[in-house]
């Protein structure tokens, strides 16, 4: 497989001749010698041009890289030509450069503004990628709907009918004199179009579906969406009017083809959900004009998308509080913390039925990541689910890349091996080394925060965190050994009455470093040892604590952790 970013596009050789499928004149071949546009194809890795489309490129061997532009007869290279061609800016000072213009103007998408910082400024191109059906329509149409009654809109459906679009807004109510619609493919028309109505806002839906009538490269190629799209921008900057284009991704993620088109655009947004779940997420992974950590949590109703105002809360809904291998993890997600449940589900194969390589399967998180910590947790914290199937998953359809949630992965998948579920009030977080270490994440406080706000009281977190807020206690731990073991023994505390004495629990991390954000309500003060913890660990599980106070209590079937169901 070739490297290259252009290999998501499908390679379509083209049929007619470069130019052949050019209507005469439109205003799409603006800025070209008019009757000598011709095209060239070039291969993306090499440079290497061909008057025709070929699959494999004989000058660097990589296969897929040709991709069709338009080719200059005559450049004016020379450096006079170039200074006589150069035109309209002039240097000033930075501290006199107009921001003003610059200013968001929002589109009463609450989420989409947070995500904007803001809302859409004028001039900007914004990329919204998403996959098919995931809602970008209907974010847009919602967007527009607040925007057009500030100013005027020209909504470009290239992939609906206009009726269709009518009918959509309204259901979400965005029926406005001033968002105008318009069913075309063709760029050039496109551009006919603003000129006519000298829109502030343009939305192109979708920038694969418009094409450049000079290009032969079906609409849709790398090709077509590049050319298409540096002509909008040029009509961005040129006339100061935001133009949002949406594109579809392919199944590898990125946005289809047009990798190139995100170097071009300001923004990059991306739209991204289940579609058998109504969570859908907002983020920028580009925005020039304000950072990218804003999240935006949207939820997709009868009525469009709605701001999700407690995503916790909404996440959370449905757990099942005493049930082994659910686990609730303080994850954020840029900014905004989120807590969400982690589950998992560990099925032991009996003797000669167990595979050699029995099944794993991951939903929301990565599936190396969870090899990754099925290793670690074999190695370091003797719990083995080697002759197990194992599953993994985040509860409501929302992809996980936060390292955070690893130690919530861990946890599950051990509360999964021994059947003990973990308490009702307890939230986890934290990075786990390949050495079986516990590595602090960023946000601890935000994550606090919400688990506090929500109503849990204590967190299993990186030893060197920072200090917990009021209302809930952190438990430190230093390595995924210690934190099976905190989880442990604090489930016996759990699984007497449903009620956790913190207390107990809190006695659980090492008592040396005397930093456990602590807040005194629970009587420890950091002095008890070891030993008085086993002790108890002992009297709970009904066993001799003798036994336990002569080595420290383990994971792996001497603590409260077994390596296998008992
Ligand atoms: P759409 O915005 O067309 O997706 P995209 O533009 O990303 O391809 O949304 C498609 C889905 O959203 C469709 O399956 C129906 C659903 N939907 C709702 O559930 N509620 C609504 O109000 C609307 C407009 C769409
Ligand atoms: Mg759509």
């Amino acid at each position: 497989m070739s490297s290259s970013p252009l290999a998501a596009d499908p390679p379509r050789p083209p049929r007619a001749a470069p130019g052949a499928g050019g209507a005469a004149g439109t205003a799409a071949g603006r800025g070209k010698s008019k009757a000598k546009v011709r095209s060239v194809f070039r291969c993306s890795e090499c440079g290497t041009s061909s008057h025709r489309w070929v699959g494999h490129c004989s000058a660097c061997s990589a296969w897929n890289t040709y991709v069709e532009e338009f080719d200059d007869p005559s450049p004016s290279t020379g450096a006079s030509a170039l200074r006589a061609s150069a035109t309209s800016d002039t240097p000033v000072a930075i501290s006199e450069v107009d921001v003003a213009e610059w200013s968001a103007v929002p589109t009463s998408v609450s989420e989409l503004d947070r995500v904007l910082g803001g809302g859409l400024v004028p001039g900007s191109v914004t990329l919204i990628g998403g996959e098919p059906g995931i809602g970008k329509s209907t974010l847009l149409l919602q967007a527009m709907g607040g925007l057009a009654t500030r100013g005027t809109v020209l909504y470009v459906a290239a992939e609906e009918s206009k009726q269709q679009v009518r009918l959509r807004a309204e259901r979400l109510g965005t029926l406005r004199p001033r968002l105008l619609l318009v069913s075309e493919t063709d760029i050039g028309s496109v551009l006919a179009h603003i000129e006519a109505v000298k829109p502030s806002v343009v939305v192109v839906d979708s920038i694969q579906t418009v094409h450049h009538p000079q290009l032969s490269s079906a609409p849709g190629s790398v090709a077509q969406v590049r050319e298409c799209a540096s002509i909008l921008v040029q009509e961005a900057k040129g006339r100061n009017v935001s133009v949002v284009l949406v594109g579809h991704v392919t199944k590898d993620g990125s946005l289809a083809g047009p990798r190139v088109l995100e170097h071009l655009v300001d923004t990059v947004l991306t739209f991204e959900g289940d579609r058998h779940h109504a969570v859908r997420v907002l983020r920028a992974v580009k925005h020039r004009y304000a950072g990218t950590g804003e999240l935006g949590l949207m939820e997709m109703t009868g009525l469009g998308l709605l701001p999700i105002d407690d995503p916790s809360g909404m996440l959370l809904a449905d757990r099942r509080p005493g049930v082994s291998g659910s686990v609730v993890a303080a994850l954020t997600d840029g900014n905004r913390a989120v807590l969400q449940e982690v589950q998992a589900l560990v099925v032991r194969l009996a003797g000669d039925t167990g595979a050699k390589f029995p099944r794993r399967a991951a939903e929301g998180i990565d599936a190396n990541r969870l090899a990754l910590l099925l290793a670690v947790l074999r190695q370091h914290a003797g719990v083995d689910a080697s002759s197990s199937e194992v599953y993994a998953s985040v509860v409501g359809g929302v992809q996980i890349d936060d390292p955070g949630a690893d130690l919530a992965v861990v946890a599950a998948i051990a509360s999964a091996q021994s059947g003990k579920p973990l308490p009702d009030d307890l939230v986890v977080f934290g990075e786990v080394g390949l050495g079986g270490e516990v590595r602090q994440v960023q946000h601890a406080d935000r994550r606090l925060a919400e688990a506090v706000r929500l109503g849990f009281r204590r967190a299993i977190v990186p030893k060197l965190s920072p200090e917990a807020p009021p209302g809930i206690q952190a438990l430190r731990v230093e390595t995924v050994h210690e934190a099976l073991v905190v989880c442990g023994s604090a489930n016996l505390g759990a699984r007497r009455g449903g009620s956790v004495d913190t207390g107990r629990a809190s006695t659980r991390r090492d008592p040396n470093d005397g930093r456990d954000g602590n807040d005194g309500r629970d009587g420890n003060d950091g002095r008890e040892g070891r030993e008085g913890r086993e002790g108890r660990d002992g009297d709970r599980d009904g066993r001799d604590d003798r036994s336990r106070r002569s080595s420290p209590p383990r994971p792996d079937g001497r603590g409260g952790w077994e390596s296998g169901r008992s």
